[in-house]
């Protein structure tokens, strides 16, 4: 992690300063906030705007009423790059907790909500989009609102780990008999050229990848279409990717063993892995 962080209202560098937190703080005691991961290729933000909105949204969705603007966060995150001379391909995490408060189920509306944010590096997961990743199925336990990207990360948390503990790098989630998306992405499949992804409704977190790669689809002329399908329909897909900010697009060539496509990552796939590429390789250049 680099050394500046963003605490409230104020960059600190961790070198000189210890940063210091509140303990009352509600997201720590409840889980009670929204945060965002933001993708940086070669120390430049990709897709910021609609980061911002999504957390924007969601902050409205659960009554987090910022004390700072829009443009403000915009500079503080700009400056946490700057400071940092972040040059890589990195992350920033953001988080914006609803306050601090003596620990009380129900808050009271004059909270000050508290910003915190860092940057860290984070190399693209260049070989497993190449080779494709192996996923397990897990049920999925959330609650109805996984549309709001909020703090309470439990069952994903749980999810990811089982997932880690049976050799694979992604669960894929089940609600009684349609597949919902990754633990920590969303998810796609190939059927007869055609993408299919889950509706974005509150049984997803509708990915700012997934929004992108939907958009990257059209421009090649593939056609996307959102609509709920089963484990069968992915075991009987051409082929299948997860999405997600820092897993791009993840080829997933097994699922519980059974292998997808032959286990070999298809074309639809590596087209959308290089349109995407390639809108990278122009933002890093502007
Ligand atoms: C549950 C879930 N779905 C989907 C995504 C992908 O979202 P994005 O493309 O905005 O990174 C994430 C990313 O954290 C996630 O946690």
């Amino acid at each position: 992690m680099k050394p500046i962080l963003l605490l409230e209202n104020r960059l600190i560098d961790t070198r000189v300063e210890q940063p210091s937190a509140s303990l009352h703080d509600r997201a720590s005691q409840f889980g009670d906030g929204v945060y965002e991961v933001i993708r940086l290729y070669q120390g430049t933000f990709h897709l910021l705007e609609p980061h911002l909105a999504r957390l924007y949204r969601s902050m409205e969705e659960l009554e987090i009423r910022p004390a700072f603007t829009k443009a403000e966060l915009i500079h503080w995150l700009y400056e946490l790059v700057t400071q940092n001379e972040c040059k890589e391909d990195a992350i920033v995490y953001l988080q914006i907790s609803r306050g601090a408060q003596i620990r009380n189920h129900v808050y009271a509306d004059n909270l000050t909500p508290i910003v915190y944010a860092y940057v860290a590096e984070k190399e693209r997961p260049v070989t497993l989009m190449q080779n494709g990743i192996h996923a397990c199925i897990e049920q999925d336990i959330r609650w109805l609102r996984c549309d709001i990207k909020s703090l309470n990360l439990l069952p994903n948390v749980l999810a990811r780990t089982n997932a880690e503990r049976k050799n694979c790098q992604e669960a894929l989630l089940v609600r009684g008999n349609t597949v919902t998306e990754g633990s920590q992405s969303n998810f796609f499949l190939v059927k007869q050229g055609t993408l299919y992804t889950h509706p974005a409704n509150h049984l997803i977190l509708n990915g700012i990848v997934r929004q992108y790669v939907c958009s990257l689809a059209s421009g090649l002329g593939i056609p996307v279409r959102e609509e709920m399908f089963s484990i069968k329909d992915v075991l009987l897909a051409e082929e299948a990717f997860f999405t997600g900010t820092t897993f791009e697009i993840l080829p997933m060539t097994h699922l519980d063993g059974a292998a997808i496509n032959g286990g070999v990552v298809g074309s639809v796939t590596t087209a959308l892995q290089k349109a995407f590429q390639d809108s990278i390789a122009v933002s890093t250049m502007q």
